[in-house]
C-alpha cells in the first residue's frame, strides 16, 4: 500500500509518500520559520496563506523529482486537527480535492498521533504498551498508549506547551524564533551556579504539567540581570535542566502508574539532547527501553501523517471524501 501524506497544522508544509514495502519514499518539508523572525512568532493568516501558495507545487515537484505517478497512490492522508484552522483547511481541501480527482481514498489523522507512532518507523520498535511523551510546541502530553488508536490521556499540559516555553525564554534572551534549538545551543555554553528556577507541578502526584510560571519567574531574572553572553547561556542551560527535570520526573512517575517498562518520546522537543540523555539514564536505572524518532521525523512532517494514515487504514478501513479539520482534536 503506498499513501501520499499531507501536513499542514501548523507553519511547516509537509508532505511524504510511505510505501508499506519499501517505506519512505520521500520526505520534504518547507519550513516557513524565516517568515516570522521580525514578528517572533507564527501568524496564523501568513501560515495559510504560506500553505496555499507552496502545497501544490512540492506535491507536484516532489513526484517529478522521484519519478512517481501519482497513480501509484492508494490513499491520502492529511493532518486534520489540531492546529491552526486556515492551516488544516488548506491541507484537507487540497487532500480530498485530489483524492477525488485519482478516485481514492482519504484518512484524516490526528497530528498527535502522528508524532506518538513515528518512532515505530526506525529500525528499534516500541511494541504497545507504552507510555507515549509528546512534547511539542503546541502539546506537553503523557498517553497511555495500548495500540493503535487505544490512547488515554493520562496528564498534560494546564497552561504553556513545553516547546512554547522554551520559544518564549529563547525569544527573552534574544534568540530568533524558532527559539528551542538556539536556546539548546546557548545553555551549552552555560553553566549551573548562579541561578535556581522552580520546578512548578513537580511534588504534586498527578501527572499535569504547568509551565508559564516558570517562563514568567525566568523573564524577571533576565530583566534584573547583566544581558551578557555567559549570563544569557547560564539562565539557558538552568532553565534547559529544570524544564528537563520536570518531564524525566512526570514520565517516570507514569510509567510506575500502569507498571510499564517502555517510554516513547516524540515531538520537536524530544530532540533536546539533555532531554535524551537524563530519559536514557533514567530509564537504564529502570531497566526500561525508551524509543525516539530520528531528528528530521522528530519536528512536524508528511511521513507521520502517512504512515498513521497507512496504519489505521489497514485497521479500521476507515475513509472519507468530507473535509474535515478539527482545530482543537483531542489525541
Ligand atoms: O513537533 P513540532 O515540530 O511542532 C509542533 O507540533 O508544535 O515542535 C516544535 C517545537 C518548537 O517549540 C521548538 O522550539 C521545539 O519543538 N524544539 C526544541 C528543540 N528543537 C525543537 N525544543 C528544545 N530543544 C530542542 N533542541
Ligand atoms: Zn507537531
Amino acid at each position: 500500500m503506498r499513501i501520499l501524506g499531507i501536513e499542514t497544522s501548523c507553519d511547516d508544509t509537509g508532505i511524504s509518500v510511505y510505501d508499506s514495502i519499501e517505506g519512505i519514499l520521500f520526505n520534504k518539508v518547507f519550513s516557513q520559520f524565516n517568515s516570522y523572525n521580525s514578528y517572533g512568532g507564527i501568524v496564523p493568516e501568513l501560515a495559510s496563506r504560506k500553505h496555499l501558495e507552496v502545497l501544490s507545487k512540492l506535491i507536484q515537484n516532489s513526484f517529478e523529482e522521484f519519478n512517481l505517478d501519482k497513480n501509484s497512490i492508494n490513499a491520502i492522508a492529511y493532518t486534520a486537527g489540531p492546529g491552526l484552522t486556515g492551516s488544516l483547511l488548506i491541507g484537507a481541501s487540497l487532500a480530498v480535492a485530489l483524492a477525488f480527482s485519482l478516485n481514492i481514498p482519504t484518512i484524516s489523522v490526528n497530528h498527535m498521533e502522528g508524532h506518538l507512532l513515528t518512532p515505530m518507523l526506525e529500525d528499534k520498535k516500541p511494541k504497545f504498551p507504552f507510555i507515549g511523551l509528546l512534547v511539542s510546541g503546541g502539546h506537553t502530553q503523557l498517553i497511555n498508549a495500548r495500540g493503535i488508536g487505544e490512547y488515554e490521556l493520562l496528564g498534560e499540559s494546564l497552561d504553556d506547551a513545553a516547546g512554547e516555553v522554551f520559544d518564549k525564554v529563547a525569544k527573552l534572551l534574544g534568540l530568533k524564533y524558532p527559539g528551542g534549538s538556539n536556546l539548546s545551543k546557548l545553555a551549552e555554553s552555560g553553566v549551573r551556579k548562579n541561578f535556581c528556577f522552580p520546578k512548578p507541578m513537580i511534588n504534586q502526584k498527578n501527572l499535569n504539567f504547568s509551565f508559564s510560571g516558570l517562563k514568567t519567574f525566568v523573564s524577571n531574572v533576565i530583566k534584573k540581570e547583566k544581558f551578557d553572553f555567559q549570563t544569557r547561556a547560564n539562565i539557558a542551560k538552568e532553565f534547559e535542566h529544570v524544564i528537563v527535570e520536570i518531564l524525566v520526573e512526570k514520565s517516570k512517575r507514569a510509567l510506575e502508574k500502569l507498571n510499564y517498562t517502555t517510554l516513547v518520546v516524540s515531538g520537536g522537543v524530544s530532540i533536546n539532547k539533555v532531554l535524551r540523555k537524563k530519559l536514557n539514564n533514567m530509564m537504564n536505572i529502570r531497566k526500561g527501553k525508551v524509543f525516539y524518532s530520528r531528528p528530521e521525523l522528530c519536528s512536524d512532517n508528511g511521513v507521520m501523517i502517512a504512515y498513521v494514515g497507512m496504519l489505521r487504514f489497514r485497521k479500521f478501513k476507515s475513509f472519507d471524501l468530507r473535509i474535515l479539520v478539527h482545530p482543537r482534536w483531542s489525541i
